[in-house]
């Protein structure tokens, strides 16, 4: 998964967007990858959190809400690993012109039609193609309630739509709050705790697909 820039994105507000993205960039930044979050989101969630006592474990964070974000991401992905994209939960131009430079889509899912809904205007930006091309992606719920009702059906109901969920999944639980009150993930916090071993899911989930990509790209290339 070298040098790759990973977007978060959905036009749900509230649906787990910076959460996920500060945790994933701590956890890769963890695990020896230089990490930087480019935070495109006027809210400032994330520059925010990086000023707080723990800074997000020394990740780098890079503000550009404007129109020209997508390019200082390709300016970033030069010198580190992976840039995650914080996107506003709005429709904004910042987010349509990084999805067009992005390798790949993270869409977090509250599992409530409503949220589903929602999301699903963002999806359907993604299937017709950003600047002609189409960035892989994949939802994954957030805030859930393990073995739920709610969220199993929305599970089912999402891949019968066509639109592919990671099997792994973002749990309810107040450490995600409470950590960033220190400006940190759970991960800093108990790098073995369960919120961190969800995070490291969701983190192998996303490398394994990134890379079945790249080998697929380079076939086609060959
Ligand atoms: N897995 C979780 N468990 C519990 N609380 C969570 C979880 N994920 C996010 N939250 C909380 O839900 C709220 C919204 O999360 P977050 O800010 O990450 O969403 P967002 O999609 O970035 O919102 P916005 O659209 O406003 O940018 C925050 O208070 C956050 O702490
Ligand atoms: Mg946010």
């Amino acid at each position: 998964m070298a040098h790759s820039i990973i977007t978060v994105a959905t036009m749900k507000g509230g649906s787990g967007k910076s959460t996920l993205a500060s945790c994933l960039a701590v956890h890769w930044q963890l695990h020896g990858r230089r990490s930087a979050i480019l935070d495109a989101d006027p809210q400032c969630t994330i520059a925010r959190l990086a000023t707080r006592e723990k800074a997000l474990g020394g990740v780098a964070v890079i503000e550009d809400a404007t129109d020209d974000a997508y390019k200082a991401a390709q300016r970033l992905v030069g010198s580190y690993d992976t840039v995650i994209i914080d996107t506003p939960g709005f429709r904004s131009q910042a987010t349509l012109a990084c999805l067009g430079v992005t390798d790949f889509v993270l869409v977090p899912v509250k599992p409530s039609p409503f949220d589903v809904d929602r999301m699903l205007d963002t999806l359907n930006v993604l299937i017709n193609g950003v600047s002609g091309r189409r960035p892989m992606f994949r939802c994954v719920l957030t805030q859930t309630t393990r073995d739920s009702v709610i969220a199993k059906h929305i599970r089912s109901e999402l891949a019968e739509a066509g639109f592919p969920v990671l099997d792994s999944e973002m749990t309810n639980r107040v450490v995600y709050a409470e950590a960033a009150l220190w400006g940190a993930t759970p991960t800093l916090l108990d790098k073995k705790g369960p919120a961190a071993r969800e995070i490291a899911a969701i983190a192998d989930e996303v490398e394994q697909i990134c890379q079945s990509m790249s080998h697929v790209n380079r076939a086609a290339i060959a």
